[in-house]
């Protein structure tokens, strides 16, 4: 087992404290990630560590001899993968960096054929996983839900590692890195992220990798982000209220076709309707916050689209093999970035590094 010896039990009213006051032992241990729980607790050195491994495990996972070296680096960690809520990519892309790593996996997709359906709390569901596993990679419904597992566990006999694969309507911290990661690669050839000008588009009053990605940007110094919604999706004010305490700028504003031209990334999210109390986001006429082929002729020439997907209606099939779309090689960077997460939690980036080393001269 991978134990972190400096959680201190503490009980759940201070660990909620922590959250906001500083980032601390269930974030950060010896350096590197502990538990992954939300955006707000990485720093921007952690974020360039992060990526810059991405990228080694993606060019050492290009030949046989690379990907039999990746498979050998953590065959002895065994991964829960509970997924209380849909999930077709970052499932797949959580389970393929494990089997990259040489990780095995076990899973929980369907609720109802675990004991919660015999009354058993979530709670006390995930405290059995962590009796079997080493780490516990975990989406579920309910807002802060893996926050409240950390914490859990961390008062309990046999404390693991838990990473937030998204919880509910607030956070999606693995997401929000593969972002990073795709803007940071599409402007590598332009000074970086910084001072860039980045729109997100949708629903932006639900959408949680919308509010991790945000909180990550803040990071960048000269990032304008722009927030285009119609009025009742439009982003809350936790989210600015951390723009304005870092004095970031930012606009909101619901005239896309206006943004486009002005942009330099647009992030597009679909319309989060599984949330609506009635059926009033179903009647809500969002066609113009829609990405058409026609605004292809709007955007910069250089500028980059981006969505977490699933899509919807929100990008035009047509908008797909214009090079500036950039949403299907998102996919594939998270696979890259869960690895790279997994091998600095683990402490095996080190291994990484002298393999590319080798490999490079
Ligand atoms: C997102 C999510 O689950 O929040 N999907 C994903 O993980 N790529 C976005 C969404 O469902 O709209």
């Amino acid at each position: 087992m991978y134990r972190n010896n400096s959680l201190k039990k503490i009980g759940w009213q201070d660990f909620q404290k922590l959250r906001l006051e500083e980032k601390g032992p269930f974030y950060q241990w010896k350096g590197r990630p502990y538990h992954v729980l939300i955006a707000q607790q990485f720093d921007r050195a952690m974020l360039e560590r992060i990526c810059e491994l991405a990228t080694k495990i993606r060019r050492i996972g290009k030949t046989k001899g690379g990907l039999l070296f990746l498979k050998d680096l953590l065959p002895d960690k065994r991964a829960m993968l509970y997924f209380a809520q849909p999930s077709t990519r970052t499932f797949l892309s959580f389970y393929s960096a494990c089997q990259i790593l040489g990780i095995q996996t076990a899973e929980v997709r369907d609720t109802a054929t675990s004991s919660e359906i015999k009354g058993e709390s979530p709670e006390d569901s995930v405290r059995t996983f962590s009796s079997y596993f080493d780490f516990i990679i975990m989406r579920h419904p309910m807002g802060g839900f893996a926050e409240r597992i950390a914490w859990v566990l961390s008062n309990g006999d046999r404390p693991v590692p838990v990473i937030n694969a998204g919880s509910g309507k607030d956070q999606h911290p693995t997401q929000a890195l593969l972002d990073i990661y795709t803007l940071q690669r599409s402007f590598e050839n332009r000074g970086g992220i910084e001072g860039k000008k980045i729109a997100f588009v949708g629903d932006l009053a639900r959408g949680r990798t919308v509010r991790s990605l945000s909180n990550l940007l803040l990071l960048y110094p000269d990032v304008k982000q722009y927030f285009v919604a119609p009025k009742s999706l439009q982003i809350g004010q936790d989210t600015l209220d951390a723009l304005e305490k870092v004095g970031s700028e930012y606009e909101i504003c619901d005239d896309f076709e206006k943004t486009i031209p002005e942009v330099d990334a647009i992030y597009m999210t679909r319309i989060q309707d599984e949330w609506d109390t009635t059926e009033e986001s179903r009647l809500l006429d969002t066609s113009k916050y829609h990405f058409t082929a026609e605004h292809l002729n709007l955007l910069k020439p250089d500028a980059v689209l981006l969505h977490p997907l699933p899509r919807r209606k929100e990008i035009d099939i047509e908008v797909d093999s214009d090079s500036r779309a950039v949403y299907w090689r998102q996919v594939r960077n998270g696979m890259w970035i869960r690895g790279a997460l997994m091998l600095l939690i683990f402490n095996r980036a080190i291994d990484i590094d002298r393999y590319y080393e080798d490999m490079v001269v």
